[in-house]
């Protein structure tokens, strides 16, 4: 069969990734998830102390800086320069400025060169904010994933609670809505549905239903 690629796109805490995660195992297809890139350059800058609206200083450290995604039975891992970072890179200081080191065209340059480097065989659902219209535009299917901010921050908060630390459901919503503002209004390929892709609003759809439907528009492609 017919190795394709998918790109997933949306908004903050769409479920992209869960669903991205179960699509790709279902196929056996590689899973990226371009979110936990731009998040690791953002620890770092961090705890180098670069300021996030440095982008000379911010490219210099990203040419210098590796980052791997390595799947397990737990999700994916995420490796900065050889060190697992998967827990740290999802704080409120990095997921607060994240937006504001990815909206910098030299790093988003890097960075798509690297994601499309990762995806050059084929076989790979990767998820982000400009995977259908920038990263990879010839991907044979594009899904654009929506849901109202208030489910958004609800999901958000069942999965906070289930790690075992409580949020206000208040703030999750502003930091949603803020992201998604900051994200969707940058010059350099914002958070944009790609015209040919599908778009599904999931609000009132379970996860397994939204991987479902997925599933069947790669069947029809391979
Ligand atoms: O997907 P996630 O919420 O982890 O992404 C974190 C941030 O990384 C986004 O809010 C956005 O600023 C940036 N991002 C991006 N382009 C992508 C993926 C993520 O600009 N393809």
């Amino acid at each position: 069969r017919k190795k394709i690629s998918v790109a997933i796109d949306g908004p903050a805490a769409a479920g992209k990734s869960t669903v991205a995660k179960i699509v790709a195992e279902h196929f056996n297809y590689i899973y990226v998830d371009t979110g936990a890139m731009y998040r690791a350059l953002t620890y770092k800058a961090f705890s180098e102390g670069i300021n996030p609206t440095e982008e000379q200083q911010l490219f210099s450290l990203l040419t210098q800086t590796e980052i791997v995604l390595k799947p397990s039975e737990h999700g994916q891992l995420v490796f900065l320069d050889g060190e697992n970072v998967t827990a740290q890179i999802r704080n409120n200081e990095v997921t607060g400025s994240v937006s504001e080191v990815s909206k910098h065209r030299s790093i988003r340059e890097e960075m798509v060169r690297r994601q499309q480097q990762l995806a050059k065989g084929g076989g790979v659902v990767m998820d982000g904010r400009d995977i259908g219209t920038h990263v990879l535009p010839e991907a044979e299917v594009k899904v654009f994933l929506i849901a109202s901010v208030e489910e958004r921050a609800q999901r958000r908060y069942q999965e906070n609670a289930q790690k075992g630390f409580s949020a206000d459901i208040e703030k999750l919503k502003e930091e949603i809505a803020l992201r998604d503002k900051l994200d969707s209004e940058r010059e350099v390929s914002p958070l944009k549905k790609a015209n040919d892709a599908i778009e599904l609003d999931t609000t009132s759809m379970t996860i397994e239903q939204v991987a479902k439907k997925i599933t069947s528009l790669i069947e029809e492609r391979i």
